[in-house]
């Protein structure tokens, strides 16, 4: 195989060197999604029409990488799929798929991956995990809020690419990707826990990318794939090969333990609560007072961050009309299941619109500490508030405040409910403004076996005066009442 290129990525092609002599693999170009520097984009051009000129030439193969990241794919009706239609988002998509047309009209026959970010020893400094990891080194990382990158082991690209050479795939465009966007914060989360750093985050807001890829025509090309792993435990995978498995002593579990959002596990988490006795009954019987007591007539409720209906359940026996918004798609199919023909609409509390107004607006469970700034708490409060009707309530079960935080707070149960058997233990830690949790469980079912994860949250330490000025800039008197109905007190706020 004739390799064009020296960087990255034809590095690891390496080993096919004495393999497919027929074939010419054009990896040398633009290698940031990023860029939009048209010098960069006119050498890789002119690259490439020289390598089809050739390849026609000489009747000799041309393999092509294209991006199946947001760039090409992350479009309102850009599928994922090879066959398209395609909408780029960006100079560089678009720049990829001109490329891609050369390809196909050169006369040569030709082969397309569109890759998606791929990760592996020796990459370049610009790209996102070497620039996440020198980010937890230095103590201080940027992280993309609600960003997601599918991302696959340059390992993997490589046996696929030497399989579909090797079984005469010819003039087919192919993903290479997961099928699974990772959200970034679990990225640094994992990255920090391997590198044993906790750092401090500087949250970004960029315009949300979460392009889900389809692997179905590589699946059925490449037998291999069933073994490279892709599934939730990938992204573990990864980080344990590149970054290095957590720095706890040898001899913990640490080494089997994978990356996973526990909301993304919305089964687990709600025998796990339930198991513990967490009592949503009481709780939602508390805040159903404190609405009733400010608005006797109160007889609609949203519930904000709702997860998978704990609370909406018992509120739905007090209020006519109740609703749920949550950002989880799983904690929404966990309620459809408990709490069917409770409406709960996906949505970010941070800006979300509904069709209607409620007497009473509740964010439980801390939920609100995912929120990252006062700004947003602002933002948040002002949605809830419009979301009222006059004279509505609006009651927020805290997280606890910076000086009621235990640093070095360690929690430990196990539980055994809807036939899991559940251990919880969690470290939390100060970290800025906001307390790093780590989770960690181990799942044991009947027949199916012991799992191990591990997930990992930022929640913010905001002050009691950061809650409360977020209220009344959202045009609500507010009081605290410390205590119930968790132990962390409730903020409640009335329309004025
Ligand atoms: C600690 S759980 C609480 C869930 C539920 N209220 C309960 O008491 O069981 C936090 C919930 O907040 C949701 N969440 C996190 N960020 C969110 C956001 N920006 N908008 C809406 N929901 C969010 C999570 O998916 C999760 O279900």
């Amino acid at each position: 195989m004739e390799i064009v290129g020296r960087g990255f990525t034809a590095r690891h092609l390496a080993p096919l060197a004495d393999r497919h002599p027929d074939v010419t693999v054009v990896a040398a170009g633009v290698s940031t999604t990023a860029i939009e520097d048209v010098a960069a984009f006119d050498r890789e051009a002119e690259l490439v029409y020289q390598v089809l000129r050739r390849c026609r030439a000489e009747r000799r193969t041309v393999v092509f990488f294209s991006t199946s990241s947001h760039a090409i794919y992350g479009a309102d009706g850009s599928p994922g799929t090879e066959d398209g239609p395609v909408y780029p988002t960006s100079v560089y998509g678009r720049h990829k798929l001109a490329l891609e047309a050369a390809v196909r009209s050169s006369g040569a026959d030709w082969l397309i991956l569109r890759l998606t970010h791929l990760i592996g020893d020796g990459q370049p400094p610009h790209q996102t995990i070497p620039l996440l990891v020198k980010g937890v080194l230095s103590g201080r990382v940027t992280v993309h809020r609600d960003t997601y990158r599918d991302m696959v082991d340059v390992r993997h690209m490589v046996t696929a690419l030497d399989r579909l050479l090797a079984d005469g795939v010819r003039n087919t465009v192919v993903n290479i990707a997961s099928g699974i966007p990772q959200r970034m914060e679990t990225v640094v989360c994992g990255i920090e826990q391997r590198l044993g750093r906790v750092a401090e985050w500087h949250m970004v807001d960029v315009p949300r990318t979460e392009t889900t890829v389809s692997t179905a025509r590589l699946r059925e090309l490449v037998p291999e794939v069933t073994d490279f792993g892709f599934g939730p435990d990938y992204l573990s995978a990864l980080l344990d090969r590149y970054i290095g498995k957590d720095p706890m002593p040898p001899g913990t579990a640490a080494a089997d333990e994978k990356q996973r959002d526990i909301y993304d596990r919305a089964e687990t988490y709600e025998a796990f609560y339930r198991g513990r006795g967490k009592d949503y009954e009481a709780e939602s019987n508390t805040i159903t007072k404190l609405v009733l007591d400010r608005k006797p007539d109160a007889s609609s409720l949203l519930d904000v961050a709702c997860g998978y209906g704990g609370h909406l359940h018992h509120f739905d026996k007090a209020f006519r009309h109740v609703e749920g918004l949550e950002l989880s798609r799983e904690m929404i199919s966990a309620a459809a299941r408990r709490i069917p023909g409770i409406t709960v609409h996906h949505g970010d509390m941070r800006q979300f619109r509904l069709a209607r107004r409620f007497d009473a607006v509740t964010c439980m469970f801390s939920s609100i500490g995912h929120l990252d700034t006062t700004y947003e708490l602002a933002q948040t409060l002002r949605s809830f508030a419009e979301h009222l009707t006059p004279g509505g309530v609006i009651a927020i079960d805290p997280w606890w405040f910076p000086e009621t935080f235990l640093p070095g707070y360690v929690g430990s149960d196990v539980v055994t409910d809807n036939g899991m058997t559940i251990a919880r233990v969690s470290h939390s830690v100060r970290a800025g403004t906001a307390t790093r949790i780590e989770v960690h469980y181990i799942v044991a079912e009947p027949g199916k076996g012991i799992q191990h994860f591990a997930d990992c949250h930022r929640i913010t330490l905001f002050t009691r005066e950061e809650y409360e000025q977020a209220f009344r800039a959202a045009g609500c008197d507010v009081e605290y009442l410390p205590g119930d109905p968790a132990g962390r007190g409730v903020f409640v706020g009335v329309r004025s």
